[in-house]
């Protein structure tokens, strides 16, 4: 597919899979996924797998990232993890303000700025995550709540750090549901994104950031999402976990 931004194509293994169950995982990704270079291709396993992953990648493509980290660098914060620990492991990305978090962990925008901001003094590329409720949704009021969150967790990131942040818009009534917005409500939010973008920053940072759809991305829709001008890859959260799915919608992506 011809793309104006690399597409970006992150899986979100959430709280699942042993070290065992991993490498297992990442032994098919590495067959499924030989030679492909048209996507950045990322996994972002649980923490306790982030080593023994770290090196079965090592001869592939696929980029190692982390699902969240603290906004602290070390300290007396029991049971965190700093950027500088992740960077043992080379990983090179990490979800923030996934809506799990925000709804268990009760992680705010500011909070998640400042996870950005510590992200980027580490040289880790947040992935940045939005979305609006099934309410909100349903209310009307989504572009007012993807404004908020993506105001609020930029606070403090500059321009420059933008060419290194990624934004994901999950719908949260999309995520594990079954139910994908449909490409043109996908487009018509990813569009609104940039806008606002444009407004933060300028027209630059708004062309070259990249904005992934997340939200039950499959085989079976990828492509059609992955064909919207302003749809620049995929977080996946359950088709992320099998070999042959994960493969199959970068390969359809691209
Ligand atoms: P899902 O999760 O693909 O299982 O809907 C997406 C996510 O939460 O990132």
């Amino acid at each position: 597919m011809n793309k104006e931004r690399k597409l970006i194509i992150a899986g979100n293994w959430k709280m699942n899979k042993t070290v065992a169950e991993a490498l297992d995982l990442v032994r098919g990704l590495k067959i499924e996924l030989a030679g492909v270079r048209e996507a950045d291709m990322v996994i972002c396993p649980p923490y306790t797998a982030l080593a023994d992953v770290s090196k079965a990648i090592l001869d592939s493509s696929l980029r190692l990232g982390a699902q969240n980290m603290s906004e602290h660098n070390f300290g007396a914060y029991t049971g965190e993890i700093a950027a500088g620990m992740l960077k043992e492991f080379l990983v090179r990305y990490v979800i923030l303000g996934h809506s799990e978090r925000r709804q268990f962990q009760k992680e705010t925008n500011e909070l998640v700025a400042k996870k950005a901001r510590a992200a980027h003094a580490a040289s880790l590329k947040p992935i940045i995550c939005v979305g609006e409720t099934l309410q909100e949704h349903e209310a009307g009021h989504t572009e007012r709540v993807i404004e908020d969150h993506v105001r609020g967790s930029l606070h403090g990131v500059t321009a420059a750090q933008m060419a290194d942040t990624i934004l994901a818009y999950e719908p949260i009534w999309a995520i594990g549901t079954g139910k994908t917005a449909t490409t043109a409500q996908a487009q018509e939010v990813h569009a609104f994104i940039r806008r606002l973008l444009a407004k933060l920053y300028d027209e630059s940072v708004a062309r070259h950031v990249r904005i992934q759809y997340g939200g039950s991305v499959k085989p079976g829709n990828a492509r059609e999402l992955m064909s919207q001008i302003d749809v620049d890859g995929a977080l996946v959260g359950g088709a992320s976990l099998d070999d042959r799915s994960f493969a199959d919608i970068i390969k359809t992506s691209i």
